[in-house]
């Protein structure tokens, strides 16, 4: 057993409250931590609307739907993951928030075992540890959106991740919050994304040079190869501004010109055309 029972996630967006959800639903106490009173009120109704989701889908009672929200603090002071075992980091794909946060969260963690761990889709895990005092200690942790739905985490160890924390963290993915764990090496992209992101560059590309109109290609994908959504949906669920970052990653490391974001992505990208978030991407949602 990895014996982490009080758990800190740094950032309560898309996938800082879905990753609070899953591990308050796990039964750990769970301290989330924003930067202001107003990312906090957002991030607290993201994870209640979501919970309710649950409750009103039949997965959740209703008791502990309460029960997994009396579980959850929220602070706006790092200070708050002083006691925590392991700290789950989901703070933007931008590299220089990724490394401010974890020196950040390593000056605030006291307990001399805690893991402190990244949600990121796409950055080296060395490169991160290598800002902390303890880089034996740092791992991935890598979840996927929506988060309570899928069931996957990869887990991500750098050159310098130690034996024991990797169980550690395993142990609390696949034991405690019960998703299917699979391990992958400290490339940009994992495996996950490093599939899934051409993907959603080719449909991107395909929506701009005119090939298809993005409700065909997104039904050519769902009717043809069963696929839950098509890919410009997709990209629109995970946020264009996450795809990009994640592309413009996999091309730094790899250089190949698959992994290169295509114009119309940062186009849609600079007009704030977001995705679902911001209510416009390859569709509206207003
Ligand atoms: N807790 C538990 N269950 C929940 C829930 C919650 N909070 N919210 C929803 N559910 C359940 C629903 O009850 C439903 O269950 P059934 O299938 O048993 O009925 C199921 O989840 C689907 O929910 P919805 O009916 O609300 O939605 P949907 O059927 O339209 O599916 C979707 C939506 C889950 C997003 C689905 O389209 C899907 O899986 N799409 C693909 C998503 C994907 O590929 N994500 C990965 C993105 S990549 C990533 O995240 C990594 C990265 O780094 C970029």
């Amino acid at each position: 057993m990895s014996g982490i029972e009080r758990v800190g996630v740094l950032g309560c967006g898309l996938m800082g409250a879905g990753i609070a959800e899953v591990c308050a639903r796990a039964g750990s106490a769970v301290v989330v931590v924003e930067f202001d009173d107003s990312a906090v009120a957002n991030g607290r109704t993201r994870l209640t609307q979501s919970l309710d989701k649950a409750v009103a889908a039949g997965k959740l009672g209703g008791e502990d739907r309460d029960a997994a929200l009396a579980r959850v603090s929220f602070s706006t002071g790092i200070e708050a993951f002083a006691d925590r075992q392991l700290v789950i980091e989901a703070v933007p794909e931008i590299p220089e928030l990724k490394l401010a946060a974890f020196r950040r969260i390593d000056a605030a963690v006291r307990a001399p075992d805690a893991i402190l761990a990244s949600n990121t889709s796409s950055i080296p895990i060395s490169r991160i540890a290598a800002v902390t005092s303890r880089p034996g200690q740092v791992v991935g942790l890598h979840f996927f959106n929506p988060v309570p739905v899928l069931n996957l985490v990869e887990l991500v160890s750098s050159l310098l991740t130690g034996a024991e924390t990797l169980e550690r963290a395993r142990d609390y993915a696949a034991g405690t919050l019960r998703k299917k764990v699979i391990y992958a090496k400290d490339r940009a992209g994992f495996v996950v994304n490093a599939l899934l992101v051409p993907y959603l560059l080719s449909a991107i590309r395909m929506v701009e040079a005119g090939h298809a109109s993005a409700a065909d290609i997104d039904a050519g994908m769902v009717n043809g190869c069963a696929h839950p959504m098509g890919p410009l949906r997709l990209t629109d669920l995970v946020g264009l501004d996450t795809v990009l970052h994640v592309a413009n990653s996999l091309y730094e490391e790899f250089k190949e010109p698959h992994y290169a974001a295509p114009a119309l992505l940062m186009r849609m990208v600079e007009s704030g055309m977001l995705g679902r978030k911001s209510g416009h991407g390859f569709y509206n949602y207003e």
